[in-house]
């Protein structure tokens, strides 16, 4: 290698650099120059060959001539950027008066957002959100609910089974929130006040009913807290619900295996002309099941209930949602049709704030 090697190889690449047509072949000149196999790099590569006393002016000529070259290249592309710039504003143009491309907004789920509404209502009376899990024991979706094994609730055609396992127990899909109760009260010391909303599952399919569908259980647990509460907690719910502050309201006495006494809450609507008003009118419609919670269930679950006692209730989401916002089909919450979607759904700034990443 000499000086004249060096000075050759930095010229020609100067020249290609200045009649560069475009960025790509500058780029393909700086990798063909400065890349890993590159000319001034192998020039590099070959200066251990060179004897000792002109090792350092050749290392010299061949830096300077990278800093040359790099140097150029950094003008060219400059100017080639420039280029390139001029040529998409001359052959761009923009049609300000254009209307805007319609965007689509995802919408939320009407089951989310009344999920969503109940959740606020509730934690802002002080209640937090607990969940549990779809596949549950037979004791804590029956047997701590003191449901008996002859119930009917237990029998193939209402609850999805799981096969048997080896001792011949078996787990089913929960057949309401209600095992939260129980998980809850086992691995918790009273004062409880949870609420749980979640999927829950039954053998059942019509323009009411589907095999997988929403509820939101309630549970206070504590020293004082009686009927009255209960009336007043869910009286409180429902008018905040469906936004009337004067919804008429009656608890009918019913009947649930973990509750005692129990009851039925109905609000008041009218049904004339073929509609369904809430808040107005004589007619009545139920809307959720409630009581004091069982002393079974209580000792179950190892809580005195001659220290502790409290109210329970549960409802479903879907029949709340389509009463709130006049949905006439359950089986459409989950056909997936996203033109019902973008009718029923709700825009993100809809979702109450309390709610907000709960
Ligand atoms: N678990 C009951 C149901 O699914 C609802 C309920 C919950 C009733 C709590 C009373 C108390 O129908």
């Amino acid at each position: 290698m000499t000086s004249k090697n060096i000075d050759n190889l930095r010229d020609s690449l100067l020249s290609k650099i200045e009649s560069a047509a475009d960025l790509n072949s500058l780029d393909d000149i700086r990798v063909s120059a400065l890349g890993k196999q590159g000319s001034l790099t192998a020039l590099l590569k070959g200066l251990g060959k060179a004897s000792a006393e002109e090792r350092k002016p050749l290392g010299q000529a061949i830096n300077e001539a990278k800093v040359k070259i790099n140097n150029a290249i950094a003008i060219r592309k400059e100017f080639l950027d420039a280029q390139a710039l001029d040529l998409r504003l001359a052959s761009e143009t923009v049609d300000v008066t254009l209307p805007v491309r319609p965007e689509q907004e995802g919408k939320i789920h009407p089951i989310s957002q009344t999920i969503d509404e109940m959740v606020a209502i509730f934690c802002e009376m002080g209640f937090e959100v607990a969940e549990g899990p779809h596949i549950e024991t037979d004791f804590n979706n029956f047997t701590a609910l003191n449901i008996p094994p002859e119930h009917p609730a237990r029998q193939e055609h209402d609850t999805f089974y799981l096969p048997k396992k080896e001792d011949g127990s078996r787990l089913v899909l929960r057949t309401h929130t209600s095992p939260v109760q129980i998980r809850t009260m086992l691995s918790k010391k009273p004062p409880i006040r949870i609420i749980v909303p979640g999927r829950t599952f039954r053998a059942d399919y019509d323009a009411t009913h589907s095999p997988m569908f929403h509820q939101i259980e309630g549970l206070v647990i504590d020293q004082s807290t009686h009927m009255g509460h209960l009336k007043g907690c869910l009286i409180e719910f429902c008018r905040t619900f469906f936004g009337v502050s004067n919804l008429p309201s009656r608890f009918r006495p019913s009947y649930f295996p973990f509750t005692e006494p129990s009851a039925e809450m109905d609000i008041g609507c009218s049904r004339k002309g073929g509609g369904l008003t809430i808040g107005a009118g004589e007619d009545w419609l139920e809307i959720l099941g409630c009581g004091m919670v069982h002393p079974k269930v209580l000792a179950a679950c190892g809580i005195d209930s001659n220290l502790y006692q409290g109210f329970a209730f549960g409802l479903g989401i879907e029949r709340a949602a389509m009463l709130k916002y006049g949905i006439p089909d359950l089986r459409t919450f989950f056909d997936s049709d996203l033109r019902w979607l973008q009718h029923y759904g709700f825009l993100s700034h809809d979702i109450p704030s309390v709610a907000r990443g709960v």
